[in-house]
């Protein structure tokens, strides 16, 4: 009797020990909103304040990249790679209507713009380069400068040319010379007008994605591939950091790469199972990119599903400023069933967004916490909400903005935010439903108007800017 009894109180111990431990690895912030005010933000002098977009998403007129192809087709069982079959065509025609966009990032007051480069229109083959591509996008600088608008230009956006990814993308690591060779290219084109610079957009969303959820494009379902690619991903950042600095010649290039921090927690917080669950995804998904950029060591090991490891000892030193994406957390919650247990939920009881997650502020807190391991200077490079009736996109941006505001009383070194987008987009899989943009878009006119709750963001940006 006293044997079960001692085993019993031990079991409890154990287990409050393990909600401890992992409370103290991750602590899962809620703040008590009612008692916070939001309406009066302030940002230190030199913050930068910007808007955020990608090639693919608005530019229109891609015919020759993996996604262009992935539109034209469906899944085994019939269903478009697209939801409701819809095509990405002219999107926000930005190609041409870049000098109309700029004039409304004027009007928000905002002085960096993040966009990406369209590597499938600038190297239509392997051996070719379309100089008026490149033409095009130092016009595109020229005119962001005329503005007083710095440019930061990702290099790889989730999408690239139909040839690499035939030849087998970032699967193969011997592939990764073509990317240093489009990087270089640009990178001459451009330096000089730009100072900052992101390799890769979000490497394990897109790893993920593309090779172990299969609604990017190739659509391949394969965990051991997923976690391949990434760290790939990481030896190509490597590789075009060194490649950039090789050609810098004093133009001073910031370079970084861009890590969305999307939390994984679990659904009940004393439950042990969803914790462990939810600490192993989110190690393999985060704790990765962390390992890699301090240590130099790349371990994605989920146990049962995947354990990739590679040596990357030069990373650490390869990052100038790490650019952060955060919108918000997923809930895990344990079956002994594998697949069901990978499942992420949203929580019920948080504001829902059109997205397949909720509003959770204090997560860019965390993200911010959690990234700052790296010890590099942080920069907000996407941060929005799909809200199509624009009904809390005002409160969204006044809670996620409080919390920057807090890290950086707390001591957190970040530089700079970027609103993700200027303009509803091609929201990839999930087509046009995806509203994100500050300015509402009517694709069908081409009309672009400010939201209300986006004056939230120009009032906190003009207030903020000397
Ligand atoms: C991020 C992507 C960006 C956009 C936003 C909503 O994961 O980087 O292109 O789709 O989500």
């Amino acid at each position: 009797m006293t044997k079960i009894l001692i085993a019993l109180v031990a079991l409890v111990i154990a287990y409050v020990a393990a909600l401890f431990w992992f409370d103290h690895v991750d602590h899962i912030e809620k703040w008590d909103w009612e008692t916070i005010d939001t309406k009066y933000l302030s940002f230190p002098d030199g913050f930068v304040w910007g808007v955020a977009s990608a090639a693919h998403q608005v530019e229109g007129g891609h015919t020759n990249n993996n996604w262009a192809r992935w539109e034209q087709t469906s899944y085994p069982d019939g269903r478009p790679h697209i939801d409701r079959g819809e095509l990405c065509g002219n999107a926000c025609e930005h190609w041409t209507r870049y000098p109309e966009d700029i004039r409304l990032m004027q009007e928000l007051g905002v002085k960096s713009y993040r966009f990406s480069v369209s590597w499938d229109k600038i190297m239509p083959t392997p051996e070719t380069v379309d100089t008026s591509a490149l033409v095009h996008y130092q016009q595109v600088c020229d005119s962001l400068l005329a503005a007083g608008i710095s440019p930061m230009v990702t290099l790889h956006h989730f999408s690239h040319p139909i040839w690499f990814e035939d030849m087998g993308g970032f699967e193969r690591e011997e592939n990764t010379v073509h990317f240093v060779r489009f990087s270089t290219l640009v990178f001459n084109a451009l330096k000089g007008r730009v100072k900052w610079w992101c390799t890769i957009n979000e490497p394990a969303v897109f790893a993920v994605g593309a090779y172990n959820d299969g609604h990017f494009p190739p659509g391949k379902k394969d965990p051991h591939l997923a976690a391949t690619v990434l760290g790939n991903l990481y030896k190509a950042h490597v590789a075009v950091y060194k490649a950039i600095k090789a050609e810098d010649g004093g133009a001073a290039a910031q370079v970084g790469i861009v890590k969305n921090m999307h939390k994984i927690d679990p659904m009940q917080s004393w439950d042990v199972l969803d914790r462990l669950l939810a600490h192993l995804v989110n190690r393999g998904f985060n704790g990765s990119f962390i390992s890699t950029f301090t240590q130099g060591e790349y371990v994605f090991s989920i146990p049962g599903v995947v354990d990739v490891r590679m040596e990357i000892p030069e990373a650490p030193n390869t990052l100038d400023f790490v650019g952060l994406n955060y919108y918000s957390h997923n809930a895990m919650d344990f079956s002994i069933d594998l697949d069901e247990a990978l499942q992420t939920r949203m929580y019920p009881g948080e504001r829902p967004t059109d997205m397949s997650y909720t509003m959770y502020p204090e997560g860019i807190y965390r993200a911010i916490r959690e990234i700052s391991a790296v010890n590099k200077p942080i920069i907000i490079t996407e941060n929005g909400v799909a809200d199509s009736t624009d009904a809390f996109r005002g409160e969204f941006i006044a809670k996620y903005l409080y919390a920057v505001q807090k890290a950086i009383a707390d001591g957190y070194d970040v530089r700079g935010y970027h609103y993700w987008s200027l303009t509803d987009n091609f929201e990839w899989d999930l087509g046009y439903s995806m509203r994100f943009g500050l300015y509402r878009m009517d694709f069908a006119t081409q009309q672009r108007t400010l939201q209300e709750g986006s004056k939230v963001y120009q009032r906190v940006v003009q207030a903020n800017t000397k």
